[in-house]
């Protein structure tokens, strides 16, 4: 008889479980079909991004499960006096791994998703927190590297510039032929965002009339502060995450809840239906 009863509630359970299932899905593709119809009847639309959109490329975001500071704390290999105290520990430790990573790296749905909708004329502009390349290398043209580059790295004494490629790491820190000590050109913690990525991207985010916000936890500012820019001046804020994130609820109208290559593949094929 226990068996019995036990076996009626493990059923029960099971129904239950299938028609939340059955409802989310529900939802999630009423999401995907106001995001489709939205943006093709947007004028101008920007995207935020942040390391979430890679992840589907095989770069570990940062915060989270298998994130980057779960391993690695963030003021003794990304801070800027971690850098300049240590430049041999913080290339060994953090950059050359990441250099590794991202040479491989190859842009995903998400990435070939924005591009796409640049090419239809829906997106205008890409702020991207990422220091991947990933956005150019999947077509966009209008990218801001609101953290700088890891593409670009140059001599802290000459100025000389050099490419990725360029820089051999057999010996740390890669020096120049000045015998200065060569650093990325992105954004450490304790430095200054360029004045001119502020600027734009925030100048973009005042004049958009949709925001999509995708793969960041919006913890770091001031780019976690572009999308309720964006909504002050009357854009639509769609967030596209697996996770609910600060600006969830608050800032963004509604969100697509899952990760960027499966939402985006699937909003550019219901794009894609409309336009037929
Ligand atoms: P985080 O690592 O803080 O957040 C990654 C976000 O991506 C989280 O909200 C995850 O839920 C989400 N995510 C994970 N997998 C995803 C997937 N497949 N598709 C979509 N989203 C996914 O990364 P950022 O917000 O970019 O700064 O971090 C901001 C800044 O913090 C970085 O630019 C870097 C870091 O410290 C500097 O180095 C200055």
């Amino acid at each position: 008889m226990k068996c019995h009863k036990n076996e009626l509630k493990r059923r029960i359970y099971e129904k239950k479980g299938e028609k939340l299932k059955k409802k989310k899905g529900q939802t999630m593709d009423a999401n995907i079909d106001k995001a489709a119809r939205d943006i093709v009847n947007a004028k101008k639309i920007a995207a935020l991004t942040g390391a979430g959109i890679s992840v589907e490329s095989g770069i570990p975001p940062f915060r989270g499960k298998g994130g980057l500071w779960e391993s690695f704390d963030p003021m003794e290999y990304a801070h800027i006096d971690a850098f300049l105290n240590h430049p041999e520990k913080v290339w060994d430790v953090l950059l050359k791994g990441m250099k590794e990573i991202m040479d491989r790296a190859k842009p995903n749905d998400a990435h070939l998703g924005l591009a796409q909708l640049e090419k239809w004329g829906y997106l205008q502009t890409v702020i991207t927190q990422n220091v991947d390349g990933l956005h150019q290398m999947a077509g966009n043209r209008d990218v801001i590297e609101f953290h700088g580059t890891f593409a670009i790295n140059y001599c802290m004494d000459c100025n000389r510039i050099y490419n990725l490629s360029e820089i051999t790491l057999d010996q740390l820190p890669p020096k120049c032929t000045c015998g200065g000590i060569i650093r990325p050109d992105c954004v450490f913690f304790g430095e200054q965002i360029p004045h001119e990525n502020i600027m734009r991207s925030f100048e973009i985010a005042q004049n958009c009339d949709i925001m999509l916000v995708i793969g960041t936890s919006a913890s770091v500012h001031p780019a976690a502060i572009i999308p309720s820019s964006a909504l002050e001046s009357g854009a639509k804020v769609i967030e596209i995450n697996p996770e609910l994130t600060p600006l969830t609820g608050r800032t963004s109208h509604y969100i697509l809840k899952g990760p960027a290559g499966e939402m985006i593949r699937q909003l550019i094929s219901k794009i894609k239906s409309i336009r037929e």
